[in-house]
């Protein structure tokens, strides 16, 4: 039965590049959709960009753009990257549209004539040097659990303890400095604590109200632990609203005040689907409506399924609309089994990847093998990555094509001149199909392509529940499988003696390539469109593997298909992605670039803020002694001036590059405030700097002349 099937993927923000983290998700979200094209059903992908809110207006401002002619460049570069990666939406917009404001207007008036939307009044962080109020990412303080120094306002990174903005200590804004002032402003809510809410959430996350659990068993989970049992009224209300100055949507009868970004960014799924009907004369309602017998599907990380378990099906359920039919939530990407870093090189930008020359159906290939449907991290391992694109890919399926190929074209002008014998064996799996064909026995053949053709049920299931490392399991067993058949029948002998056996050979490996070329496509697209005219056939569907290349077809010549991914490319990128770090003018011009590249320093370490930075206590000091240390052979002994009442010891490793006595009265700069570190040779009270590189030579560092011992470096 036909179904008809709406699709999205989480809205990237307009304020960063897509990397392959986002990736995961989109290429996921993309070979499901293409499967259920695949299938014959109609299915709609939408997607769009999340442009709202404060980091967006922040950003433009330090551009020098308006917010709007940031989200357009933006909006280009994101819908470039997802096009080199053939991520194939039908439409793709952006919240800032007349669509989603109207959208979210309705949602809001309908909210309220539910009786759902409270005002309060609420205390907040203002910045009175930029005059705005400050969101909690963008309060900065010391932890008021463990202390630690400039951490968020909501959260601290190093003990991991959650709090509200009010609880830090010594707080200042993080966009200008300033020291914040608590101020009053009037808030809107929606209210998720009216138990109408609870108990709607209740049982639409517990799968009481729809055929299937719109959920996964992880994510169900999650949401009993935020919501309780029944009557536990454990939810508080969500405040959408934040005041002017603001990038987003006014709020209809509230001046001054705009609704939050959280609060519009899932309605762009509407206002970009709205899009699409008017661009395909769809109907809106048919997918939206109360009762539709439409499907819905939100493919999200799992850090926004707060956002989309709760707020936004207990939005659609009291604006009328109808509710996600399921949640897709998937887990995080790392690179080489770390998070992903930029002194590494491993926060691989989309364009990165492309700009180095690799092919993007390796990455879709790669990330396929690994997915499996469940919210577990996956792990881009990128020696792992090199080592399957080669064996699997082309190791294995593409070399199908291309050994079959040539017999074809030398012994028949490249025509199916063997037909596909039908014969019904069932029974044989794959390890007696080799058996016989390593025995000579040609039944083998036909029933090889039986086996194939059997899998179609099975791989579409595991496509169907997300599970495309299954799929990909079986198909290149299969792929391996031919490999085997061909190599046991040994055709390029069998071309010499007995033709006939050649052809066929030949030809069952052509059909088995097609069939497997039908399972590779929603992972491969642009590949199996490849194969697809190279075995001189239109696009091939799900229902296609029950037809077969006919006798008296003619294949094309064989191109390659697919090159080898080789590692130095890898290395290429990475690299680039480290370089990219290099602070570079805004205007850097190519040659510029090109000159960086030539002259490679060690990669610049993770950004750092000002307040880091201002952790470390720089002074000037004078070496008011210098000499060897007995039994080191890398350490002097320095004695420091800074100008407190004692002088300090530092233990230097710098005796290669200076003799003690050249040392004595020249004035440098320490790191004052390093904790006093125990050697063997006694307490070493500080650190001196000094530059060095991958040539020999070591050089402390000198202040200008005029300064003076225990003067502040800033
Ligand atoms: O987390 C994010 O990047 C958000 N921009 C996702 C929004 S998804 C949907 F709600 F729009
Ligand atoms: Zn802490």
């Amino acid at each position: 039965m036909s179904r008809k099937i709406l699709v999205t993927s989480a809205l990237p923000y307009a304020n960063g590049s897509i990397h392959l983290g986002h990736l995961v998700e989109y290429i996921q979200t993309d070979i499901w959709v293409r499967f259920q094209k695949m299938q014959g059903h109609t299915c709609h992908y939408v997607c769009a960009d999340d442009t709202h809110g404060t980091p967006i207006m922040l950003r433009a401002e330090k551009e020098g753009i308006t917010p709007e002619e940031l989200i357009a460049r933006v909006w280009q570069e994101h819908y470039d990257d997802f096009k080199a990666f053939h991520v194939e939406f039908d439409h793709y917009g952006s919240t800032n549209s007349k669509a989603t404001q109207v959208f979210s207007n309705t949602i809001y008036g309908k909210l309220k004539t539910a009786g759902l939307i409270a005002q309060r009044s609420i205390e907040q962080f203002y910045d009175p040097l930029k005059q705005m109020f400050l969101p909690d990412r963008f309060i900065k303080g010391e932890c008021p659990k463990c202390g630690a120094n400039d951490q968020y306002g909501d959260n601290c990174e190093v003990c991991g303890a959650a709090y509200t903005p009010a609880e830090v200590k010594n707080p200042y804004s993080a966009v200008s400095g300033a020291k914040p002032e608590m101020r009053e402003s009037v808030h809107y809510f929606f209210k998720l604590s009216d138990p109408s809410c609870q108990k709607f959430l209740q049982d639409w996350t517990t799968g009481k109200l729809t055929k299937e659990p719109p959920l996964q068993a992880e994510a169900a989970n999650k949401m009993q632990e935020w919501l309780g049992e029944a009557g536990d009224n454990k939810l508080t209300d969500w405040d959408i609203s934040r005041d002017a100055p603001y990038f987003g949507f006014e709020i209809p009868d509230a001046t001054g005040k705009y609704f939050y970004v959280w609060l519009d960014a899932p309605v762009g799924y509407m206002g970009s689907f709205q899009a699409l009907c008017e661009k395909e004369s769809l109907s809106f309602d048919e997918y939206w409506k109360v009762g539709s017998k439409t499907e819905l599907y939100h493919f999200i990380g799992k850090d926004i399924l707060y956002f989309h378990a709760l707020f936004w099906p207990a939005m659609l359920q009291h604006a009328g609309y109808r509710t996600p039919t399921k949640l897709f939530a998937h887990g995080f990407l790392t690179v080489n089994g770390e998070k992903m870093s930029k002194s590494r090189g491993t926060f691989i930008t989309a364009k990165s990847y492309i700009d180095a020359g690799l092919n993007p159906e390796y990455l879709r290939y790669y990330y396929a093998t690994k997915l499996n449907g469940s919210m577990e991290d996956i792990d881009l391992n990128l020696e792992d990555f090199v080592a399957k694109v080669n064996s699997d890919l082309i190791g294995k399926y593409v070399n199908i094509a291309s050994r079959a190929s040539g017999f074809i074209h030398r012994l028949y002008d490249g025509e199916i001149a063997r037909k596909e014998t039908q014969r019904d064996f069932a029974t044989w799996d794959a390890t007696s199909i080799l058996h016989e064909a390593r025995s000579g026995n040609t039944n083998s053949l036909p029933t090889l392509l039986g086996l194939l053709r059997g899998d179609a049920k099975e791989i579409a299931l595991s496509y169907e529940f997300r599970d495309y490392g299954k799929a990909i399991r079986r198909i290149m067993e299969r792929a391996d499988l031919v490999n085997k058949v061909y190599d046991a029948f040994k055709p390029w002998e069998a071309a010499k003696t007995n033709k006939n056996l050649a052809g066929e050979i030949c030809v069952a490996s052509l059909e088995a390539f097609r069939l497997l070329t039908i399972y590779l496509s929603p992972v491969l697209p642009k590949l199996a469109g490849n194969a697809f005219e190279f075995l001189n056939l239109p696009k091939q569907n799900w229902p296609d593997v029950n037809s077969q290349l006919r006798l008296g077809h003619k294949i094309n010549e064989y191109k390659h298909l697919m090159t080898r991914l080789d590692p130095k490319q890898i290395e290429a990128m990475v690299v680039a992605n480290q370089e990219n770090l290099k602070p570079m003018p805004e205007t850097h011009s190519p040659t510029r670039h090109t000159e960086a590249q030539q002259h490679a320093i060690t990669p610049i370490a993770d950004t750092i803020s000002i307040d880091d930075f201002s952790k470390i206590d720089l002074r000037v000091a004078k070496i008011i002694n210098a000499e060897h240390v007995e039994g080191a052979e890398k350490l002097l002994k320095l004695t420091l001036d800074i100008g407190e009442e004692k002088p300090r010891t530092v233990f230097a490793g710098i005796k290669s590059a200076y003799d003690p006595a050249k040392l004595i009265g020249r004035m440098t700069v320490m790191v004052a405030n390093l904790a006093p570190r125990k050697m063997k040779f006694g307490m070493s009270e500080g650190m001196v700097l000094a530059a060095s590189g991958d040539a020999p030579g070591l050089f402390i560092l000198s202040p200008d002349d005029g300064a003076q011992a225990g003067m502040k470096v800033k």
